[in-house]
């Protein structure tokens, strides 16, 4: 049984596997470059993707993944949310950065609460004919400066927020029994980014479902 993860991100391969070897299941890269349709929904998206790639898949008994996330910043109205890609190979982090500069204050939890932002990703696995959909979200802020290191993408500036000892994420500025205590998903290792991640929570999900595609 092996999963076809359709993507070109290796980092998002990375994860996918650290997180499916726990349950015995290979992970294999399948590169294919689908078009994006321009929806500001993340499953349609990954649907659209879903579709585009399955006659190319090499066996028909195969399982085909496809994940889209993106980084939704509330004082941004949600930008870059499915525009992510794009935004980032074009403002980069550092573009995000400079919207944001007049977002701060001396208050830790005001601080926190003007540079919300959240991960969403959305997984859709395709196996014998069904398709199953499943959500993630990380909550979270953005940080005043990059931390460069670990991750890809918009790790070095997306702090997520503590977690509750149920795995739970917690109100901004609350202090949990998980935390990465400010530092960003870029300077923390991929395991401990797996605790709290959107695709992490994603990819679990439709580990839960799986059993109805029997
Ligand atoms: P994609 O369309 O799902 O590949 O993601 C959209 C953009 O968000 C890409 O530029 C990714 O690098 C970025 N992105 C997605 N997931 C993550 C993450 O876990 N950390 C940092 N950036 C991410």
């Amino acid at each position: 049984m092996t999963i076809w993860f359709m993507t070109t991100n290796q980092g998002k391969v990375d994860e996918a596997r650290e997180h499916f070897s726990k349950f015995g299941i290979p992970v294999r890269q399948f590169e294919f470059e689908a078009s994006e349709p321009q929806s500001k929904d993340l499953e349609i998206v990954a649907l659209s993707k879903i579709e585009q790639a399955l006659p190319h898949l090499p066996n028909e008994k195969d399982m085909l993944l496809v994940e889209d996330a993106g980084l939704f910043v509330s004082a941004l109205n949600d930008f870059p949310g499915v525009y992510s890609s794009y935004v980032l190979e074009t403002l980069g982090t550092h573009g995000i950065l400079k919207l944001m500069e007049h977002l701060h204050s001396e208050d830790p939890i005001r601080d926190g609460n003007l540079r919300k932002a959240e991960f969403r990703a959305v997984a859709v696995l395709y196996k014998d004919g069904q398709t199953i959909v499943a959500e993630g979200v990380c909550p979270g802020r953005i940080a005043h400066k990059p931390t460069e290191g670990e991750g890809f993408g918009f790790d070095p500036i997306f702090i997520p927020s503590d977690l509750d000892e149920l795995g739970n994420a917690l109100p901004v500025g609350e202090i949990g029994v998980k935390s990465t205590h400010g530092t960003p998903f870029g300077g923390i290792s991929l395991e401990e980014k797996q605790l709290f991640s959107h695709r992490r929570r994603a990819l679990s999900s439709l580990l839960e479902h799986f059993d109805i595609l029997g």
